[in-house]
């Protein structure tokens, strides 16, 4: 045991135990019967990063919005009661197709679209053999059709607005940046004229302008340099500041994908004034050719800090103090992978990444996303929340921004372990909370040290609805044994946690993963 002290000489950094016994005969290796000690440092007084209190938070694809009547989807009661619940938190409506969406108020809108087309095509008309000027015309507004111009109205504002105050969520909307004029600026026509809606309306909201530009020139044929950037984000602030209402909204991006080498400019576009924070998107894997292993790898798991610190050290040197978001995160990209991006084994990237993320300096963690769009979602097609959408609940209910430090120096990869302070909505002051996950398909057991083994615990264990490895591609979760579902469409159920005496240690079953708050910590960084 190690000890450390302040200046009240109370003791600081508390070197504690865990055993873990372990059996593994998956791929990562270690096909060893194990038991291990691993010895654990933990710090109570000192905050070591603090996080916004929207850390954990959402986003709804631009793509909803392509065929505009799903955007009624927003009214479900259901959803909405998921949705309030996940508050505080930013709901941004981006992506990919956010890049493609143009605003096109109805009172403005074009007449009947089919109208450049011949007669014969118009409703009503029997089917005609296509001649080749008009299959040519056909290809090419496909192509413009997949590519460009996904019209909005202002019903998309309007139930955007009305979800997001409803659920008291903050709406961040992503604005379109490949609208380009001749010189490669950014032709900010059709920003103004959205922001002049919202602005009548009196949306309370913030901007973000371009989804991943780093992709522009794949996507779209149009490259667009850090420099550029830093001017078009300068030219939008100053559209917001000559508002009454935007003046001091929030900008945010730009939303750079997996930072390669090459692209570590756009970064730099930080340096105009205009921006607020920079924000990357981040995923594990290709959701087309993953595998459940993958999904419980600790060095798959590993990878975000590698690309976090990436970004956090280009941002601190173009940019210093400036905010880094993860913008929009998944476990994996192309949709995410089904039955795995959307079952209980995604729980272990999620909650590693909100731990992690935190850890590392990062200050949001979007989600992708909350509904629709791919199989990554908290909610599924049918509205019901799936295994991650319970785990984000506890988080909110749980957590609270500040973030200590536990590492364990047996560097065990098996158990991965966070501590935060314990929120404060739920906890009284000095509580703490750790984060924790076993990967293993044994049960690991953590010797606390002296200062919270006398600790009252409110445990909350997360484990699939079945045993063992098939569990872990179930769509269902159960907390302390009891599956989650809703009570109704208003009503969630209770999520009070399993109260045990102290007892000097707890038990990870295998493949589980969940919260432990100890209510009598007294941790001096949480009072
Ligand atoms: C910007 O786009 C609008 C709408 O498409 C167009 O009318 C306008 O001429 C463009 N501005 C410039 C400077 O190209
Ligand atoms: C966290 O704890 C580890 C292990 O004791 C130590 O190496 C590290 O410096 C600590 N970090 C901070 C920020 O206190
Ligand atoms: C915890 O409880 C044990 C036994 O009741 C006692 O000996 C010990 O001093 C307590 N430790 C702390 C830090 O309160």
């Amino acid at each position: 045991m190690k000890e450390k002290t302040d200046e009240e000489g109370a003791a600081l950094v508390i070197t504690f135990k865990v055993c873990v016994v372990f059996h593994l005969l998956g791929p990562v290796g270690l096909d060893l019967d194990l038991d291990l000690d691993l010895d654990l440092d933990l710090d109570l007084s000192t905050v070591v990063r603090r996080v916004d209190p929207r850390f954990l938070s959402v986003t709804i694809d631009a793509s909803l919005a392509s065929q505009e009547r799903f955007m009624l989807l927003l009214r479900s009661q259901r959803i909405r009661t998921l949705t309030k619940a996940l508050s505080p938190a930013f709901l941004r409506f981006g992506g990919t197709r956010q890049d493609f969406m143009v605003f096109s108020p109805q009172s403005s809108q074009q007449p009947d679209s089919t109208s450049g087309y011949p007669r014969e095509l118009r409703p009503g008309r029997p089917p005609v053999e296509l001649s080749w000027w008009l299959e040519q015309k056909l290809k090419e507004d496909w192509i413009q059709h997949q590519l460009l111009s996904v019209c909005f109205s202002e019903l998309t504002v309007d139930e955007l607005n009305s979800f997001s105050s409803c659920s008291g969520l903050d709406l961040i909307f992503g604005l379109n940046a490949l609208l380009r004029n001749t010189d490669n600026s950014w032709n900010s026509s059709n920003a103004r004229s959205l922001l002049q809606y919202c602005e009548s309306k009196q949306y309370k909201m913030s901007w973000e302008l371009g989804n991943e530009p780093n992709s522009y020139e794949k996507k779209a044929g149009i490259r667009v340099d850090g420099y550029q950037l830093g001017l078009d984000f300068s030219h939008l602030r100053k559209i917001l500041s000559e508002s009454k209402l935007y003046r001091d909204a929030g900008l945010y991006g730009p939303d750079v994908g997996q930072p390669h080498s090459h692209r570590v400019d756009l970064l730099k576009s930080g340096q105009s004034s205009a921006l607020c924070s920079d924000s990357h998107s981040c995923y594990y894997v290709n959701g087309r050719d993953t595998s459940l292993d993958d999904f419980l790898d600790p060095e798959v798991l590993d990878t975000l800090a590698v690309k976090t610190n990436e970004v956090l050290e280009k941002v601190e040197q173009e940019s210093p103090g400036k905010a880094v978001w993860l913008g929009e995160t998944s476990s994996a990209y192309g949709g995410g992978a089904l039955g795995l991006s959307d079952t209980f084994v995604s729980g272990f990237m999620w909650l590693d990444k909100l731990g992690l993320g935190a850890r590392l300096g990062l200050e949001v963690v979007m989600r992708q996303v909350l509904l629709g769009s791919g199989s990554y979602h908290l909610i599924d097609d049918n509205l019901d929340p799936l295994p991650d959408y319970w785990l984000s609940l506890l988080y909110k209910k749980l957590v609270g921004p500040e973030v200590l430090n536990v590492s364990d120096s047996g560097r065990n990869k098996r158990v991965r372990l966070y501590l935060h302070c314990a929120n404060r909505k739920s906890y009284a002051r000095g509580a703490v909370v750790l984060l924790w996950m076993n990967l293993g398909r044994k049960l690991a057991r953590i010797s606390l040290p002296d200062l919270i083994a006398n600790s009252t615990v409110d445990t909350f264990v997360l484990q699939s609805d079945q045993l063992g490895e098939e569990g872990l591609e179930s769509r269902s979760v159960q907390l302390n044994g009891v599956l989650l579902k809703m009570v109704d469409d208003k009503t969630l159920p209770d999520l009070s946690g399993a109260r045990l005496p102290a007892a000097g240690h707890v038990k990870l079953p295998a493949y589980s993963l969940g919260f432990f708050v100890f209510l009598e910590a007294r941790a001096s960084a949480c009072s």
